[in-house]
């Protein structure tokens, strides 16, 4: 698969390179031909970044400016559960700590990418694409559950909507939007019979390559599957 609306030695960046979904998209970006830089950053990087910290990603993206600028920018971190917590099953499981942690690395660190990082978009294509989940579409909300993770991306979901509209005014080219990778093979589902019912990252990060490779200005601003499909808000 060829990236063909990117131009020939473009720029690519992936934030949490380190997860399972930002390590395949890191390879596949490698293995694009016209393809010139793939720059990795997670919490161990250099310059590390570390989404509850707004510090590290502002300087992060300083010192990402020179390396730019960037085609495609792909924000591949985020949580569901950790060491001290799972999702929520009920009401009397919400806990502060958990929503905190949450919604830091979901939604307030990614929303300092849009701040710090939108400014080192390439001017002539250029795409930014935020990792949400479909269990974040009020609309599609049929089972419950997942308090803080649901409500972390559906808020994620509107700060990239209403970037979108301001960047629609200062950067005419770009595309932002909000991709659903599906269930993948990773650590993150895999308390949640990710290994049986998951893709492999690698066909997942390609299929998402290719709706990248796709949408167009018109489109920034949209809530987007793996398969090209536009999900309700
Ligand atoms: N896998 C699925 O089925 C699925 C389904 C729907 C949506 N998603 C979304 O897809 C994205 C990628 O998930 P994944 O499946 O690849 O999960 P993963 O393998 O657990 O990777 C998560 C990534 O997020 C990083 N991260 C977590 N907290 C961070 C913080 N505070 N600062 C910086 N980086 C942080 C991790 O870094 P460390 O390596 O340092 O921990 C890792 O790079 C997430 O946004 C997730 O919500 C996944």
């Amino acid at each position: 698969m060829k990236l063909g609306s990117f131009p020939h030695g473009f720029k690519a960046l992936v934030i949490g390179a380190s997860g399972g979904i930002g390590a395949a998209f890191v390879d596949a970006l490698q293995a694009q031909e016209n393809c010139a830089v793939v720059d990795g950053l997670h919490r161990n990087s250099s310059p590390s970044l570390d989404l509850s910290d707004e510090t590290s990603i502002a300087n992060a993206a300083q010192c990402m400016a020179s390396r730019g600028p960037f085609h495609l920018i792909i924000n591949a971190a985020g949580i569901l559960h950790t060491a001290d917590f799972m999702p929520e099953k009920k009401l009397g499981d919400l806990y502060f700590p958990q929503m905190q942690a949450t919604f830091q690395a979901n939604t307030f660190g990614p929303a300092m990418l849009l701040r710090y990082f939108t400014p080192l978009l390439a001017k002539d294509r250029a795409v930014m694409a935020m990792l949400s989940a479909k269990v974040g579409s009020i609309e599609d909300n049929r089972l419950g559950g997942w308090y803080s993770y649901r409500a972390s991306k559906a808020a994620l979901n509107m700060l990239v909507k209403t970037a979108a509209i301001e960047l629609k005014r200062t950067q005419v080219n770009t595309v932002l939007f909000a991709l659903h990778p599906g269930t993948v093979d990773t650590r993150l589902s895999a308390p949640f019979r990710g290994a049986s019912i998951g893709r492999p990252p690698a066909l997942a990060a390609s299929e998402m390559l290719a709706v990248i490779d796709k949408l167009r200005p018109e489109q920034s601003g949209n809530f987007y599957t793996y398969d090209g499909k536009q999900l309700p808000w």
